[in-house]
């Protein structure tokens, strides 16, 4: 049985992306998150929250449902600006900025090209009344994209890398499966060639059979492209498969964090013992 992620031990073998993590000295700061706090009311979304994100790093983050994962994610992502703390993004041309100092129509651009964001739930990335295709291609035109025939065969060599059939083009996202909405999303957010995606809960509303095969894909795109990526998930096997970190909530605070395959095969908090028991116990 592989510990954490409770399969068999003939299952493919699920083990954290290949790529090396890069020594944080060498490598490029992405993204760097100090103190990020963000409370509704009374009530704490997350609390204090630092990370750091190199390029190419793949950081998932764990823990119960109501632990503040999509709230640090949404303040991360220039969703919902945090009451206290600053997200910095080291952007093309103009190095680290701090993203909520930044105007609105800017962040909203960064958001377009350098990141992407897939929803837990395809339909709320997606937009449902116009064809794959344009899908696809609108994120193109939205940063300057014009020329039709460029723009279709981006489209076309997106859908065929995320494993759509690209005859499938000019049909709607409704008459796909939810396995292929999801792959479309992927392909919607990948085509601009973001540095760093967010994914909330990527695979959750998936069939078993479809997540395996998304997450090969998702695992081969992010090694690929050098792509960062921060996933939340409640899955430890999905972070084991994934991420080279792991960063594990709780009531909105990072109990732990470091290598996925340190914190899952010897997990130093009792928080962080007690959800990789319970996965080897299911
Ligand atoms: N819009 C909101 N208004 C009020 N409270 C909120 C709001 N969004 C989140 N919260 C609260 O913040 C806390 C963290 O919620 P969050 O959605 O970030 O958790 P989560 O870890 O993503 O959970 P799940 O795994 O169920 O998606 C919870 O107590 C939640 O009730
Ligand atoms: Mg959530």
């Amino acid at each position: 049985m592989d510990i954490a992620s409770g399969l068999p031990p003939d299952t493919p073998v699920w083990r954290h992306a290949a790529t090396p993590c890069l020594e944080p000295a060498a490598a490029e700061v992405l993204l760097r998150v100090s103190g990020v706090t963000k409370y509704f009311g009374q009530r704490a979304g997350c609390i204090d929250v630092d990370l750091e994100l190199h390029a190419g790093d793949v950081l998932a983050i764990a823990g119960e449902s109501g632990s503040g994962k999509t709230t640090l994610l949404n303040c991360i992502s220039g969703r919902s600006q945090p009451d206290a703390g600053t997200v910095e993004f080291n952007t093309r041309h103009e190095g680290i900025q701090d993203i909520y100092r930044l105007s609105e129509p800017r962040r909203r651009l960064l958001a377009r090209t350098d990141w992407g964001y897939v929803h837990q739930n395809p339909r709320d990335g997606l937009r449902i009344n116009v064809s794959a295709g344009a899908n696809v291609g609108e994120r193109l035109m939205a940063i300057g994209g014009r020329h039709y025939g460029n723009i279709r065969t981006a489209t076309h060599d997106w859908m065929n890398r995320v494993e759509l059939d690209a005859g499938r083009i000019d049909d709607m996202p409704v008459t796909f499966s939810g396995g292929m909405q999801q792959r479309l999303q992927i392909a919607r957010n990948l085509v601009t060639h973001p540095r760093l995606i967010f994914m909330d809960e990527p695979t959750a509303s998936l069939d078993v059979s479809v997540q395996a095969r998304l997450l090969d894909l998702l695992r081969g795109l992010t090694r690929d492209l050098s792509l960062a990526a921060i996933i939340v998930t409640h899955d430890l096997a999905v972070a084991r498969l994934l991420a080279h970190h792991l960063m594990i909530m709780k009531d909105g605070r990072v109990v732990e964090s470091g290598l996925t395959d340190q914190v899952l095969d010897d997990p130093q908090h009792p928080y962080t013992q007690l959800l990789v028991s319970s996965v080897l116990q299911a």
